[in-house]
């Protein structure tokens, strides 16, 4: 459990109460890391603590990083890009699921018709932080933030979000990327993607360019199976996609190396004007609660989750982002008896 910054602590204490009540045979260890314990110490995360984390752990819990007392944000670089890097934490899954027709911006949208799961890149692109200035602060100042792209990583995804698709039955797979302008990181995405792809019989293969993506995802959402693409579109895309499914209060993800120790944490940040307020919905961390049981080999009591979730939504027992009139604390009581 690394609950970290701001709402991240609140939500994170509903997705401990829900796992609580599966019965789930967990045994959880909480850690400090966060804004306090930085401006405290100094500490971001100890020397050997990706290595404790892979080596006593299953998996991690984590809430969110952000504060405004740490302007530069190092401490969430730190320790979140850390994990996700250091970790090897190379696919960033993303499922986008409506509960409910009510939850949906768009117009005659039902729950069937956003349902697809977006698979982020998560250990390269101009995520790796190579770059630099030069003659800052004069008129001449030249910056540069490298976008890298290896055979290795982006086969190594594509192949993730193939699999994905062929054990949840989805038909298609999409590749969005930005090949008419990024020639040469959108050729080599291209030719992996057909070369990976021709292995999977049965699994379609579609591609867009990420700016019409935005557009198809607004005005037909239904056509979606499985997208793939790199760090920041899949950044980008997962908070328009969160809007479909009711908000970033709704979306949880997992940072998944397979058979390795992996990280879940809800899409949304550490939201500061929120924290303390007892109004954060609870319900993406408790979702990601349900993602870190599926890959711990829980399937029953990760589905009992989800299918509490759904019940607390179609009952609007809710907080306020979604329209209901539930503090966080109230809705993660109320997911927990159901559970
Ligand atoms: P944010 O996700 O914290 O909040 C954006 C807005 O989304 C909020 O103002 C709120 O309207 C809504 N929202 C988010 N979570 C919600 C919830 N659980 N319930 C209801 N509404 C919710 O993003 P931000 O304001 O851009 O960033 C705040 C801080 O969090 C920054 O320091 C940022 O770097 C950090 N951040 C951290 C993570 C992470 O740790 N994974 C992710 C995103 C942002
Ligand atoms: C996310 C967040 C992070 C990212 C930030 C906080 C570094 O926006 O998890 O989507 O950009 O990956
Ligand atoms: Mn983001």
């Amino acid at each position: 459990m690394v609950p970290g910054d701001g709402i991240g602590k609140e939500v994170t204490a509903e997705a401990v109460k829900v796992l609580g009540a599966t019965g789930a045979p967990l045994e959880l260890t909480h850690f400090d890391w966060g804004a306090d314990r930085y401006l405290k110490d100094g500490t971001t995360i100890p020397a050997d603590g990706f290595q404790m984390l892979g080596r006593d752990f299953d998996a991690i819990l984590f809430g969110a990083l952000g504060d405004p007392r740490v302007p530069s944000n190092l401490h969430a670089k730190e320790i979140l890009l850390g994990m996700r890097f250091k970790m090897d934490l190379y696919a960033n899954v993303r499922p986008v699921k409506l509960l409910d027709a009510s939850l949906c911006p768009l117009k005659n949208v039902e729950p069937a018709d956003v349902d697809f799961v977006i698979v982020r890149e998560n250990t390269e692109g101009v995520y790796v932080d190579m770059g630099g200035v030069l003659k800052p602060g004069t008129p001449d100042e030249v910056a540069t933030q490298e976008d890298i792209n290896t055979r290795k990583g982006v086969e190594r995804i594509i192949r993730f979000a193939f699999e994905l698709a062929k054990k949840q039955r989805r038909k298609k797979v999409l590749m969005a990327d930005k090949s008419n302008v990024m020639t040469y990181a959108g050729g080599l995405w291209q030719r992996v993607f057909k070369q990976v792809g021709e292995e999977y019989l049965g699994i379609e293969r579609q591609h867009m360019f990420v700016d019409a993506l935005c557009l198809h995802l607004v005005r037909d959402p239904r056509q979606f199976n499985v997208i793939v693409t790199n760090n920041m579109f899949g950044d980008i895309i997962t908070d328009l996609a969160a809007a479909l499914q009711g908000g970033l209060g709704m979306a949880a993800s997992g940072n998944i190396h397979p058979g390795r120790t992996s990280l879940f944490e809800p899409v949304h940040g550490s939201a500061p004007p929120f924290a303390g307020k007892n109004i954060a919905n609870p319900v993406g961390a408790i979702l990601s609660a349900a993602l870190m049981l599926e890959f711990l080999g829980l399937p029953a009591e990760a589905e009992r989750i989800n299918a509490a979730v759904l019940e607390s939504v179609r009952q609007k027992k809710t907080t306020q982002d979604i329209g209901g009139t539930l503090g966080t604390r109230e809705v993660g009581n109320w997911i927990a008896a159901k559970v």
